[in-house]
């Protein structure tokens, strides 16, 4: 089956590589068909289990849903006859969504109406209902062509929204946004049961997402007070158990086993200092620790500046740096988030 996802504008690679991560994660067969600006097309073997992980995973995907076809916009709408139409039943609308200007020469307008003509046509119990449809039909108009979807799926952001950083009832302005933290808890690859440890856990914003999506969270803060503020804003959205957070310092941890997943951020501003050291050292004192805490074929995500570590530093200690996301987050910052593999089992090509 081929899926089609339009993608949050918010990073160029990010949000494709979230996808591709929350497919592996969940060992699920892949095969990239299309991979343009905001959007792409890979074919899987889909179902509704997976439409409700993507709806409930993803943090930098809008929708998805089955691929109807790639037209040229030169084609249409005469291309429009050469693809099987949906099968459509109920009330519909059909949607074009224009992304950041592409074929200006067809109106998103004349787009929706040609459609959705194409589908009355074809399905006799189709009905046109642009305010309460019970199915949608989305045209993507990027990269110079039309990607034609019926929709499977939205992911709710506003889910995101009530854990945004000044939304909590503990606040730190070091504290990583929801979406992001999400997004690297599903770079590693993170499955519902995993051990994850957060060694630096702060007031808790990575760890909400390791428990949003089923994990079990080990955190450490060298701070008493973050340690109890994070377990503060866990409980306040709901969180009493699958978690043990305590004081400690990542260098120097003693953990009961090695963990499956490390999700982590670091301290490196000046909102968030590091202790008895420089933020840079203690970014690499840490990833010199990570075989001895995370288990042969466990994966890493970890943010920090993109000054601060080079692939030598995780080849060295025998971690397989996988891939690499810069993220610019003021004039002063340019955060990397880091996705790195234990063993040598892993894919050595690195993507950015
Ligand atoms: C950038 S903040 C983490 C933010 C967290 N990811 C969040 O979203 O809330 C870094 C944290 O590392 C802690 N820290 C600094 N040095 C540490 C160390 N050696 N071991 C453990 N925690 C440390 C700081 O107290 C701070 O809370």
């Amino acid at each position: 089956m081929r899926i089609a996802f339009l993608l949050s504008g918010e990073h160029p690679s990010l949000p494709y590589h979230e996808v591709i991560a929350v497919l592996e994660a969940f060992g699920i067969k892949h095969n990239t068909l299309l991979k343009v600006d905001s959007a792409c097309v890979i074919e899987m073997d889909a179902s509704e289990r997976l439409y409700r992980i993507f709806r409930e995973r993803l943090a930098f995907t809008r929708s998805f849903g089955r691929l109807i076809g790639v037209i040229e916009p030169s084609k249409f709408p005469n291309a429009l006859d050469e693809l099987e139409p949906p099968y459509i039943t109920s009330r519909f609308r059909a949607t074009a969504i224009r992304i950041r200007g592409s074929c200006r020469e067809l109106r998103t307008t004349y787009i929706e109406r040609k459609i959705g003509e194409w589908i009355l046509s074809s399905n006799k119990g189709a009905k046109v209902d642009l305010g309460n449809p019970k199915e949608e039909i989305i045209c993507l108009i990027t990269s110079g062509l039309l990607i034609i979807y019926k929709r499977e799926g939205v992911v709710d952001r506003t889910l995101f929204k009530v854990k945004e950083v000044a939304a909590r009832p503990f606040v730190h302005p070091a504290s990583m946004r929801p979406t992001l933290a999400r997004a690297m808890v599903n770079l590693a690859r993170t499955r519902p049961g995993d051990l994850v440890l957060d060694p630096f856990v702060g007031v808790g914003g990575i760890a909400l997402e390791i428990l949003s999506v089923g994990g079990k969270l080990l955190g450490f803060d060298i701070s008493d007070k973050m340690v109890v503020e994070a377990k503060n804003n866990l409980i306040s959205y709901g969180f009493i158990e699958d978690y043990y957070i305590t004081r400690g310092d990542a260098l120097h941890l003693d953990l009961p086993a090695k963990v499956d997943r490390i999700v982590t951020d670091p301290p490196y501003g000046r909102m968030s200092q590091a202790v008895g050291t420089t933020p840079r050292e203690l970014s690499e004192g840490f990833i010199r620790k990570v075989p001895e805490y995370l288990r042969e074929g466990g994966w890493l995500a970890m943010a920090v500046p993109s000054d601060y570590l080079t692939e030598d530093d995780f080849v060295n200690v025998g971690l397989t740096p996988v891939q690499y996301f810069d993220i610019r987050e003021h004039r002063s910052l340019i955060r990397r988030i880091w996705v790195a593999r234990v063993g040598d089992n892993a894919n050595k090509v690195l993507r950015h």
